[in-house]
């Protein structure tokens, strides 16, 4: 009978943090989000006249994604600008800046897609192409770009034997076609037209391309030689922080997806993720620190003396996965950026801590309340 009871308990609690974690938890972060402005207030509103982004679609758009849908064109295009080590989408072309929920609050259809066999879409509308041109390309890639596996839809086109005031011209080595778009068709190009994230918002600004010319990164690197002599980090230590911010910043598996929360800049976002830059969270005990980088953290909490009541679910992906290596060197690295300055983690030392909490549910958050009592 007990074991019984046990058992269920068991149960019902694994299920029950698994629902703060990934429903309450995410509902928490992104359920509010709404149009913002680039820049805020310094007290986090909305300056007035501003521009609020994202735009909503046209309705020929809208109608243009439920196509794109139907057509399958996800299983092959994502629409998701990716942060992968440090802004390597957005140096292939596709995009200005990382894509971050917001932009996507506004769409009926969101067609994020998860595999890359053609070019990310997601700004698609900023490249520069004619409707001419997207027409074309969807009536028959091939005639543009040779050996494009992108499957033809010439279904959505009428095909005319004389050019006239509405027809596109298709030339082809074989005979020359003149075509003429469908409703379908138009709503398809006035959707991929629609794609683009050409706005900055709070939590995310465009990258920046440096453009450094050759003297001056000699110079650079010639003050840097100097400088660095005086105050050289060890080896192992700038081994751990650059591996540490690359788990800060990484979106993928094994990374901690610390930036989208806490900014790439460590001051967080006002009344929703607090700032590592300053926090004695960061800057004080350890142990503290390390458990709610293992186990997340809820409830409210007190920060550089302004109060949060959020949810951080299990860092890491997927949540509550980051080793005992990946925790030491992200800790390391939030305590020795923006200013910050405090001594390294080991891995030795989150192994303790992981060991005297080894009978804590993975995905049962910490309270402030509890963290003091222990
Ligand atoms: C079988 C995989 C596949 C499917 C399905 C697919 N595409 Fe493509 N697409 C590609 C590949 C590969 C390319 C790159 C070669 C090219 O430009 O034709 C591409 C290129 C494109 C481009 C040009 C992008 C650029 O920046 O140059 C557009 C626009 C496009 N596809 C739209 C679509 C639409 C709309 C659909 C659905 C009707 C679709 N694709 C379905 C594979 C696919
Ligand atoms: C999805 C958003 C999100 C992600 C991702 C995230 N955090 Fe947090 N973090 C929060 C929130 C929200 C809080 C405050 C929780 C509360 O109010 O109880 C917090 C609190 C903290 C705190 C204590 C408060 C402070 O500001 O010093 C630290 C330290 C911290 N996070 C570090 C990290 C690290 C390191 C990572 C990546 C491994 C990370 N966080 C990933 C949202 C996030």
């Amino acid at each position: 009978m007990n074991n019984i009871f046990k058992f269920a308990l068991g149960i019902l609690s694994t299920l029950v943090f698994a629902w703060l974690a990934f429903v309450v938890g995410a509902r928490a972060q992104f359920g509010d989000l709404e149009p913002t402005s680039s820049t805020l207030n310094e007290d986090g509103s909305i300056p007035e006249d501003a521009d609020l982004y994202p735009k909503a679609f046209s309705g020929i758009a809208q109608q243009g994604a439920v196509e794109y849908v139907s057509l399958g064109c996800a299983t092959c295009h994502t629409q998701q600008v990716r942060l992968v080590e440090a802004g390597f989408d957005v140096e292939r072309g596709w995009g200005k800046r990382p894509s971050v929920p917001r932009d996507y609050i506004l769409q009926n259809e969101v067609s994020i897609g998860n595999t890359r066999v053609g070019p990310d879409l997601a700004n698609v509308g900023l490249r520069d192409y004619s409707d001419e041109w997207l027409h074309q390309h969807l009536f028959e890639p091939q005639s543009l770009v040779e050996d494009s596996i992108c499957p033809p839809s010439p279904f959505l086109y009428e095909i005319k034997d004389e050019p006239s005031a509405n027809t596109i011209l298709i030339k082809n080595d074989k005979e020359d076609k003149h075509i003429v778009p469908s409703l379908r068709a138009e709503r398809i190009v006035a959707y991929l037209q629609s794609l683009k994230q050409d706005y900055e918002l709070p939590e995310i600004s465009f990258v920046e391309e440096p453009k450094i010319s050759d003297d001056e990164i000699a110079e650079e690197t010639e003050a840097i030689e100097v400088d660095s002599n005086a105050t050289q980090l060890p080896s192992w230590l700038a081994e751990q922080i650059s591996s540490g911010k690359e788990i800060y910043m990484k979106a993928a598996p094994g990374g901690g997806l610390c930036f989208t929360c806490h900014q790439p800049n460590g001051q967080g976002l006002a009344g929703q993720f607090p700032p590592l830059a300053g926090s004695d969270w960061v800057l004080g005990d350890k142990e503290r620190l390390i458990k709610i980088t293992m186990h997340g953290l809820m409830g409210e909490i007190e920060v550089n003396g302004v109060k949060y009541n959020n949810v951080m679910a299990p860092p890491g992906i997927p949540p509550g996965s980051l080793t005992n290596q990946q925790i030491a060197d992200v800790l390391t690295y939030i305590r020795n950026d923006w200013g910050n300055s405090a001594s390294s983690i080991s891995k030795e030392e989150v192994k303790t801590i992981r060991e005297s909490v080894k009978d804590r549910p993975a995905m049962q958050m910490w309270t402030a309340a509890e963290l003091e009592a222990n």
